[in-house]
């Protein structure tokens, strides 16, 4: 063991003894600065990289440190024997590097660990793109995670960490550090890995890899703990430095809520917020002492905000993304993106100019750049905003808040709600790329029901059109949906519809006939109407800014539906064009008309809302349509804001654990954006899953406020049976277990609709001031009292108090392979129904449970949200919202309703209550009204 600890610390002890005296604390061993090409030439002959870092090239001498020729490098020899004591437990190695290439090709860097001559270990990046890895020494990659390529000529720093480990082999842990400059135990926890391994090394290289590498390296520290090796202050790097000097304060800064404050550059412009639900006027001056002022300015054919933050900030948000929850170190580009597979991480389908901030002490506050043009969000040091110049000049709203979760209600204060969506929609449902004919249809619908696995709706992908023409039907093979959706109905099934905003360039096409008589296109730069290939081959593309286009095309949905179609599906409305290889969209000068309170404008400027103003469209049209109804409308492409429209899902996602493993990061971070209702294609859509994935996620999947499998036009079967017993019985399982908490996850929607609070919450909620809770990116929470701990998790940290996992159809989840744990919250009070097939089984009359733990005081509360699960007799007061307390009464826990809102509120309710605790469950029954006693002695 000591002999393995003292070989990882050779290097540190050497510098350590010479460098420090005996008696101080382990700390800086070794720093070096260089780049000086001038003494770097002179001192070794190496061709040194071109530029400087502004440090000083400093040689070492003697036998310490001996500097090599190396055609791409530096190496550092490290070659003395090891000295006993003190040793410091850990070993930290740092060094700055930026690069100076234009292509991401050739951005390769690395340090790499040697012993006598043979590489030990190493990290870099692999020549083509921003994933690092951990190579050990058989040539493995672990990979670490993504770090941004440096752009701009922003430095990078980056941290290996040795730790010695008493119990066994040494563990080494890596670490990237772009910016974010947070002490160690901040670090998100995506970008360590830990390796296990016998460590030796003599020799420390860093490498600018490829031939035409054009890096420059500086600042080499070696050192025994996190703030010796990294950078004390928070310098934002070079660019960001030389940007900030160039900025100027907003002009003009009002208050337009409480503690919601709005900044501009100068004097207001006149502008539409699609952010927003209303105009905001003034109500004032900004409060003084305000913590968070940007700052803008216009350089290089850029526009820019900047909002510097303290580095202990943990930033969540920025909408559909990929990587880890907490976004601190990240960049995104905001541009809706059809990106099949996810290809180009960091542009997606849709666009979220926000950004969500944690302060340790658990405030919190949110930014708004509202502003749709094409634009990016940097987050690698502070908040960095970037649109073009010639965009108009945007607000910046900031706010204020006391907590995370007050936060998103002050979002959806400015955002309005979500609406409150069908019940049917919030069960499970079963989609793929297409159910086609109709007779698979029906197939599909028998065999749930058959088998028992609860389901609420079938999907309709494209192949039901009549050659890709919206609003149109295959004769041959779905002659007669009308019959189609009533055989499925009759099943208790709904049915949602695809519809895509390309029609078909076809003359005699009823649909393009009626566009082109309203001249509904969106027109070229030089004033044709734009033709671009989408599904049915050549597309023109109504232009939803203009309020009588949107119109016409909401007028479209009322014969659709009369087909007996309950929900649509909005694809492809980034707009998805597919002969441009740039964006995937529709030339960027092609001209929008606008109207009403919309300018006349490029497309680049309305790219981003596209797809938001076409789902306005679609749900007006539904809810024209059918006005006693509730509308569903599913979009892929949207915007902040676009909640009030349509619920989303992720779009092409793969069929692959990491793809699995996002999911639950992304949908997060969307419900942190605004948009409670969102999920991923369960078992991914592009590939084919195995079995055990497939019932993974599944297990996990059946928690998502958006809870669909959908897979690909190539790939296998991917309904719940077509896996096999085992992953069929996991899907069983996991469906019955939402089935059940359905009068849960129905109250949480509709706290969302009400308060803007998110259904799907991470884990950090639960304890906003619990540090060690902010990056997890695995178990969430669903409402505030539920956790949801995947199977496939690697352990995490807890909540301090310990939360009881329950079962809830009589599942273990400690032994089953698959299914999730579900914990709850100490002090609250859950509400339960009986499994049901779908959600059209529900009503008042079924039995309903409630499971309590109590907190330490003994006590525990909760809600139960009941109204007719469509329609709008709710807001006439056709609802029944029971508030539940319990209470420890000597041994006895009394669990009552102690109040009830609506007119649906009854005089006596039967309820069976079980209590949990850490020695089991104790049983109850009774009138929950007048009040339920628990007895611990009760048998179960
Ligand atoms: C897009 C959608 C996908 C759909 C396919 C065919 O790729 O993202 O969900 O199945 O188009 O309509």
């Amino acid at each position: 063991m000591l002999l393995n600890k003292s070989r990882i610390i050779t290097t540190a002890l050497i510098l350590f003894v010479l460098l420090l005296p005996a008696s101080a604390p382990a700390d800086i061993l070794f720093t070096e600065s260089f780049s000086d090409p001038a003494a770097y030439h002179d001192a070794e002959n190496i061709s040194i990289l071109p530029g400087s870092l502004n440090a000083k090239f400093h040689r070492e001498t003697g036998d310490r440190i001996r500097i090599q020729d190396r055609t791409h490098g530096v190496t550092y020899k490290l070659d003395k024997a090891i000295p006993s004591d003190p040793q410091p437990d850990d070993l930290y190695i740092s060094f700055c590097y930026r690069v100076l290439s234009d292509s991401t090709k050739d951005k390769f860097s690395g340090l790499v660990l040697y012993n006598n001559g043979s590489e030990v270990f190493g990290l870099g990046n692999d020549y083509v793109s921003q994933n690092y890895s951990f190579w050990t020494s058989d040539g493995q990659g672990i990979p670490i995670g993504e770090i941004p390529i440096p752009v701009d000529k922003q430095v990078h720093q980056i941290v290996l960490r040795i730790t010695a480990n008493p119990d066994g082999p040494e563990r080494i842990k890596v670490g990237l550090d772009p910016f974010c400059r947070r002490s160690e135990s901040r670090q998100p926890s995506h970008i360590w890995t830990e390796y296990e391994t016998e460590l030796a090394f003599d020799e420390l290289r860093l490498r600018s890899g490829n031939e035409n590498s054009v890096c420059e390296f500086d600042e080499i520290r070696i050192g025994t703990d996190w703030t010796s090796v990294t950078l004390a202050d928070n310098n934002p790097g070079e660019y960001i430095s030389k940007l900030t000097q160039q900025m100027a304060a907003p002009q003009t800064a009002n208050r337009i809520g409480t503690s919601v404050a709005r900044f501009w550059p100068d004097k207001p412009v006149g502008y539409y917020s699609f952010a927003l639900n209303k105009k905001r006027p003034p109500q004032g001056p900004v409060p003084s002492g305000w913590k968070l002022e940007p700052n803008f300015g216009t350089l290089d054919d850029k526009q820019y905000v900047y909002v510097s933050i303290p580095a202990e900030v943990d930033l969540y948000g920025t909408g559909e993304v990929t990587g880890s929850l907490m976004r601190n170190g990240k960049k995104i580009t905001l541009f809706n993106k059809d990106n099949y597979g996810y290809g180009e991480p960091d542009q997606l389908y849709q666009s979220h100019p926000w950004v969500f901030g944690v302060r340790p002490d658990g405030s919190a506050f949110g930014i708004v750049f509202d502003c749709t043009w094409k634009s990016q969000l940097d987050l690698r040091a502070g908040i960095l905003f970037t649109t073009t110049a010639v965009a108009p000049d945007f607000p910046v709203i900031v706010i204020e808040a006391d907590s995370p979760q007050q936060l998103m209600h002050k979002l959806a204060d400015l955002t309005g709600t979500m609406p409150m969506p069908p019940r049917w929609a919030l069960g499970y449902q079963q989609c793929r790329y297409s159910y086609f004919p109709d007779a698979r249809v029906r197939e599909v619908a028998d065999t749930f029901r058959a088998k028992q696995i609860p389901c609420d709706v079938i999907w309709f992908d494209i192949d039901y059109m009549d050659g890709f023409r919206v609003f149109t039907f295959d004769p041959n093979h779905f002659p007669d949906p009308a019959a189609t959706n009533e055989y499925i109905h009759n099943q208790g099934f709904k049915s949602v519809w695809m519809i895509d905003p390309g029609v078909k360039h076809d003359p005699g096409y009823s649909i393009y006939d009626s566009g082109t008589e309203a001249d509904v296109w969106v027109k070229t730069a030089v004033g044709d109407t734009y033709i671009g290939p989408v599904w049915p081959g050549d597309c023109v593309f109504p232009d939803f800014t203009s309020p009588a286009v949107r119109d016409w095309w909401a007028d479209l949905y009322k014969p659709f539906l009369a087909h007996g179609i309950d929900g649509v599906w909005n694809d492809m409305n980034e707009p998805a064009v597919f002969n441009d290889k740039t964006n995937g969209t529709m030339p960027l000068d092609n001209q929008h008309r606008g109207g009403g309170e919309l300018a006349p404008g490029l497309h680049i400027r309305y790219h981003n809302v596209y797809g938001m103003l076409m789902v306005k469209a679609s749900r007006r049209g539904i809810k024209d349509a059918r006005p006693d109804k509730r509308p569903f409308v599913l979009s892929r492409a949207n915007f902040l804001g676009g909640h009030r429209y349509a619920a989303t899902w992720t779009g092409d996602n793969n069929a692959t654990r990491k793809h699995m493993e996002l999911s639950i990061p992304m949908s997060l971070n969307l419900s942190l954006s605004g948009q409670p209702f969102n999920g991923p294609d369960i078992g991914g859509f592009v590939g084919d899953a195995t079995p055990e994935l497939w019932a993974h996620w599944i297990s996990a999947g059946a928690f998502y406020p958006f809870s669909r499998a959908h897979s690909a036009k190539d790939t296998a079967d991917q309904e719940p049976w077509s896996f096999g017993p085992e992953t069929e019985k996991a899907a069983r399982t996991a469906l019955q277990r939402r089935y059940r908490l359905m009068p849960y996850i129905y109250t949480a929607f509709r706290k969302a609709h009400k308060t803007g609070s998110p259904v799907m919450q991470p884990l950090f909620f639960a304890d906003p001031s619990d540090l060690s809770l902010r990056n997890q990116d695995h178990a969430f929470l669903i409402g505030p009292d539920l956790m949801v701990v995947p199977k496939w998790s690697a352990p995490g940290p807890m909540p301090k108090v310990a939360w009881q996992t329950i079962s809830l159809v009589g599942e273990d989840s400690s032994t089953d392979p698959y299914q999730c744990d579900l914990k709850v919250r100490p002090g609250s009070i859950i509400p339960l129904g009986p499994v049901v097939q779908t959600t059209e089984q529900i009503n008042r009359s079924l039995p309903l449970s409630l499971i309590v733990v109590l907190d330490q005081q003994g006590k525990a509360s909760g809600m139960l949200y009941e109204d007719a699960g469509d329609g709008y007799g709710y807001q006439k007061g056709q609802f029944c919202l029971s508030i539940f307390a319990a209470h420890r009464q000597g041994s006895e826990v009394i669990v009552q309703c102690t109040d009830q809102q609506g007119d649906w509120a009854a005089q006596k309710r039967l309820v069976s209550v079980k209590v949990v605790d850490a020695n089991g469950t104790h049983h109850g029954f009774g009138d929950i009204v007048s009040g339920v006693k628990v007895s611990p002695d009760i048998a179960p």
